[in-house]
């Protein structure tokens, strides 16, 4: 499979998730896929960040289980006997259509990360948002908020295609994406679109990093927020 292509998480993430673990001692079991109800000061913290919908979601679909084993097997400590902080790791783009918890899978995935005893430094943005706050206006530098959300070991891109886009916004996104693809920092993407026309909708040089850099995840079913309530 060429390094390009579109790489689901199969066996060979599994077992190189294994590999790291065992080359640090760690016991997998021991690495929380999912949160425990033990009271967490971090877990708590990062809480107050996230939207009140997403609270308390789970991140329980096995392929971002897998990927929060795999950024936290990859967390290294910045100095010799600090803790260890979220540095590199792969991406993951989790597509679907509305409604089928994307976003719920994206802050699961973050509450169980900074439930795993590592150091998160985390941020997350809609891209229509991210555009809103990065356009130029008097007394903002918006350059300086396009590097900090490049360069945050954590990033949610929550709704990647839905914005009205424009040579601005295509330049944008590239240097985030670029920057992040480059230094090779996990980041959690959603979207609405097919994978098929992420090209279209997002140029070539991005979806070709993005085909790269992440693992995809499709997310199916009815709109959750439509769902039939049970008599
Ligand atoms: N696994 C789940 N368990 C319980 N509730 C869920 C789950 N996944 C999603 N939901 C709920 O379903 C609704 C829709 O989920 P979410 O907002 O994550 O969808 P989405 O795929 O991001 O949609 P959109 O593309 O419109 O942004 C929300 O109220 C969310 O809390
Ligand atoms: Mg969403």
């Amino acid at each position: 499979m060429g390094v390009h292509q579109p790489r689901p998480i199969g066996e060979g993430t599994l077992a190189r998730v294994a590999r790291i673990l065992a080359a640090r001692d760690i016991d997998p079991a021991a690495v929380p896929a999912d949160v425990s109800r033990e009271p967490n000061p971090a877990l708590a913290a990062a809480e107050t960040r996230i939207p009140r919908r997403y609270r308390h979601a789970v991140g329980d679909h096995p392929q971002v289980a897998s990927w929060v084993r795999t950024v936290v097997a990859e967390a290294v400590p910045p100095s010799r006997g600090a803790r260890r902080q979220a540095a590199t790791g792969p991406s993951l783009l989790l597509a679907g259509t509305t409604g089928t918890g994307k976003t719920h899978q994206a802050y699961g995935a973050i509450r169980a990360l900074t439930a795993a005893g590592i150091g998160v430094r985390w941020r997350a943005t809609t891209e229509a948002d991210l555009y809103a706050a990065l356009r130029p206006r008097p007394g903002s530098d918006s350059e300086r908020e396009l590097m900090a959300l490049a360069r945050c070991p954590v990033l949610l891109l929550d709704d990647l295609g839905a914005a009205k886009s424009s040579e601005w916004t295509e330049e944008l996104i590239y240097r985030l994406i670029n920057k992040r693809y480059n230094d090779m920092l996990p980041t959690l993407v959603t979207t609405n679109l097919a994978i098929r026309d992420l090209r279209g909708a997002l140029g070539d040089r991005v979806a070709s990093r993005l085909a790269e850099m992440t693992e995809r995840l499709v997310l199916t079913g009815a709109d959750r927020r439509r769902a039939p309530v049970a008599a």
